[in-house]
């Protein structure tokens, strides 16, 4: 029998406290807290695995106790209570960690099903985490494409848990294999991102401004899906490499440099056991080609680099540039324009950059996604 999930209630409120104990305890191990203080010292005594709290609190507010046990404790998930009055916070909260939000007066079948649902992906994420370290001991910081492919073949079993986490569904309704497959990529970027603080959000920014920039082409539906696929996992190779390089203020040495440079490759190999779309690995590969042919890792040129790839390789840049980083601030949006221009048809397909520039013109400021993906440091990356 599978061990019973612990989960803390926590509300100032004694009605929806009890009775969510009593609609909760005969399938999950149940403690209850009814300030902030309280709901902090359990989950520091106990392995608690998810938090149902109350926004609206005397003392310590919801939002703050949300953020100190994300803090502390960033694998518990939180389940946010709120009434009608507090919906917008609710939904802030999502953006500090909350994994999701139920509503007041309570609905029996829907708690469960959040609950149920938010448990999956917890566990989701652990095997994915628990894979990732595993993954990362195998491919050493100096391994080459090559020698983790072969490291790779070596560990069968790894391989074959990439598979079966593939092959579970995160929740009951995503049954579909596309629907699925993102799902993971979204989880594994996401852990691969909280490697680096710095970057948080990067993966989601860049398909982000990757379909921005593809709504103006041509592009299938299935190359929009397959788009947003590599642009997720554009950066997936980095996963074995260490974190002091991936970090660095981009000053390499030559030898770092040679170790960074490899991240597509290794990428490459990497996801083969998933069996993705070919458009979506050339994007992996291809996304340090320059429009010149002075990129690596092939030095393809122009239309010779995948449309895909060409599209993700502008909108990483363009992250890179108006992100804040430790060693320097975001660049102001009409310097990243004179860039971009700058360095169209070297490292850009002219046509891609005029797209870009045009929606930076149009939307300005709106265009950065700020209110979607929190900046850098404000949840627990
Ligand atoms: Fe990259």
């Amino acid at each position: 029998m599978q061990p019973r999930h612990r989960i803390l209630i926590v509300d100032d409120d004694a009605g929806p406290r009890e009775s969510l104990n009593m609609i909760l305890k005969p399938f999950y191990i149940i403690y209850l807290a009814s300030n902030g203080e309280e709901a902090l010292a359990m989950a520091e005594q106990y392995p608690i695995d998810l938090v149902i709290l109350d926004l609206k609190m005397p003392g310590l507010q919801g939002t703050d106790i949300l953020k100190e046990i994300k803090r502390q404790h960033s694998d518990i998930e939180i389940i946010i209570l709120t009434g009608y009055g507090s919906l917008k916070s609710a939904v802030e909260s999502i953006r500090y960690g909350a994994a999701d939000y139920l509503l007041k007066p309570f609905n029996v079948a829907e708690i469960i099903s959040v609950i149920n649902k938010t448990l999956h992906k917890k566990k989701l994420y652990d095997d994915l985490k628990g894979f990732l370290k595993e993954l990362g001991q195998v491919v050493g910081m100096d391994a080459d494409p090559m020698s983790v492919k072969q490291d790779l073949k070596e560990h069968q079993d790894i391989l074959k848990r990439v598979r079966t986490l593939i092959a579970k569904p995160l929740t009951e309704v995503t049954t579909s294999s596309s629907v699925r497959c993102l799902d993971f990529v979204k989880v594994l970027t996401d852990t691969l991102d909280k490697k680096d603080s710095y970057t948080y959000g990067h993966s989601s920014r860049v398909n982000y401004y990757a379909n921005l920039i593809a709504q103006k082409l041509d592009l299938s539906q299935d190359e929009l899906d397959d788009l947003q696929i590599g642009a997720f996992l554009h950066d997936i190779g980095k996963i074995g490499i260490e974190n002091k390089i991936i970090s660095k203020d981009g000053k390499f040495d030559d030898r770092e440099l040679q170790i960074a440079r490899r991240h597509p490759e290794i990428g490459v190999e990497l996801v083969a056991p998933i069996g993705l779309p070919h458009h979506v690995t050339s994007v992996i590969r291809h996304h340090h080609e320059f429009y010149n042919g002075t990129g690596y890792p092939d030095g393809l040129k122009g239309e010779a680099i995948p449309l895909l790839a060409r599209i993700v390789s502008l909108a990483e840049v363009f992250d890179a540039m108006v992100s804040n980083r430790p060693y320097r601030k975001a660049l102001p949006l009409s310097e990243a324009i004179k860039e971009i221009k700058r360095c169209s048809g070297t490292q850009f397909e002219p046509r891609l950059v005029d797209i870009l520039v045009r929606l930076i013109e149009e939307k300005g400021e709106g265009l950065l996604p700020e209110h979607i993906y929190p900046a850098p440091g404000m949840v627990n990356a």
